[in-house]
């Protein structure tokens, strides 16, 4: 429905809307709960299954796993018989639900979502207060569940695509196999710097977030995977250092996160060798929010709904923040973000990367 509908549409049509969402607030629970229950896996594993099957594999108990099933059936996030006896999964199903990592891990994982969405769910109190004073909350507010929803959504693409995407930037790949420093800032769990530490060893990587939950997150994944030529560093603690030390910086889906990302770009520009690039991978908006709201009403549905919830919030989480927003890093914005700290020349670079993102070229 284009927006200009809005105002024909009837009662019912509108009541249709508004149950579809109710239904999927209550059915990302439902997939939260799978997922942490080890259901999907379980169910993939055995094939065709009954409730009482499931609930055996799972140690839990069978009247609550046949509820979920039927919610999970009548989802259509999984398959049942004519008499509802007997359930499975179809290898969509699997991959979306089940398949996150390890042999079979697919890029159409989507588990990581629900999480993210249930563990912002208990800080709405705190965000209604933030309507009213205006000051929004930090990634830490939210606990370390999001820290890990995060990972767990983005990781898809680190595993799939990233290193694939990096190097086609023209002469990085030469050179983060012959050996530069490198920094991801808002690097989160860390999962992507990891991924190009061990695919670049001669190369050395610093990972900066202002988040101590998926910092700890990182320093752990660091030493499960042996990595050895990567750091991760909280910039409240240790700044960016003031001096030309970087040869390729980069930032993924966190610059419109920030609360000063004036601040954050001339910090980046001043500890970039000259000449030496930064990347900014962000979320792909339409130059204004009529347009983001015209054109591409269901992704702006579920931005800004996000955005409300964390990133204007984390926008706003500091005194003067700009409170940018998910779909605030707009092509101009980053413009000017670029000119005014200082960058020499600004690219956007087209058909480059996931088609949700827009990607940033920044030179010292
Ligand atoms: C959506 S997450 C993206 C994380 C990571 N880039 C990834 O791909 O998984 C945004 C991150 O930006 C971090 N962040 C927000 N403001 C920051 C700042 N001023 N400096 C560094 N990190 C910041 C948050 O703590 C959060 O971990």
């Amino acid at each position: 429905m284009a927006a200009d509908d809005a105002g024909t549409e009837s009662h019912g049509q509108l009541a249709d809307r508004f149950n579809a969402y109710f239904t999927g607030a209550l059915t990302m629970n439902l997939v939260y709960i799978g997922d942490q229950l080890g259901l999907y896996g379980a169910l993939k594993k055995l094939g065709k299954a009954t409730s009482a099957d499931l609930a055996e594999s799972c140690l839990l108990g069978e009247r609550w796993v046949r509820e979920w099933l039927y919610q999970q059936a009548s989802a259509k996030l999984l398959e049942t018989d004519a008499e509802a006896k007997l359930f499975w999964m179809t290898e969509a199903q699997q991959d979306v639900l089940a398949n996150e990592d390890g042999h079979d891990g697919s890029p159409h994982f989507l588990g990581g979502v629900a999480q993210q969405v249930v563990s912002i769910s208990p800080a709405l109190p705190k965000i209604m207060e933030a309507f009213r004073t205006g000051m929004g909350l930090k990634y830490d507010d939210y606990g370390p569940g999001l820290a890990v929803g995060v990972r767990r959504e983005l990781n898809v693409w680190v595993r799939h695509s990233m290193l694939a995407t990096f190097c086609k930037i023209p002469g990085l790949k030469d050179s983060l196999e012959v050996g530069v420093m490198v920094a991801d800032i808002g690097c989160g769990c860390g999962e992507g710097l990891l991924t190009l530490a061990q695919a670049f060893p001669k190369s050395t990587f610093h990972g900066y977030d202002t988040s101590a939950h998926a910092l700890a997150e990182a320093k752990q994944r660091l030493q499960e995977m042996g990595v050895t030529n990567a750091v991760f560093i909280n910039p409240d603690e240790a700044p960016l250092p003031n001096e030309g030390r970087y040869d390729f910086m980069y930032t993924v889906d966190a610059v419109h996160d920030m609360a000063h990302p004036d601040q954050v770009l001339r910090g980046i520009r001043g500890c970039l060798r000259e000449g030496a690039r930064y990347l900014i991978c962000d979320v792909n908006s339409r130059d204004s929010p009529a347009e983001n709201i015209k054109e591409m009403p269901g992704v702006a549905a579920a931005a800004y709904g996000i955005s409300t919830h964390v990133c204007l919030s984390s926008g706003l989480s500091e005194e003067g923040g700009m409170g940018l927003g998910t779909m605030g890093l707009t092509e101009p914005v980053v413009r000017r973000l670029a000119f005014d700290a200082g960058f020499g020349k600004f690219q956007k670079l087209h058909d480059f990367g996931r088609p949700d993102m827009n990607y940033f070229l920044l030179e010292a």
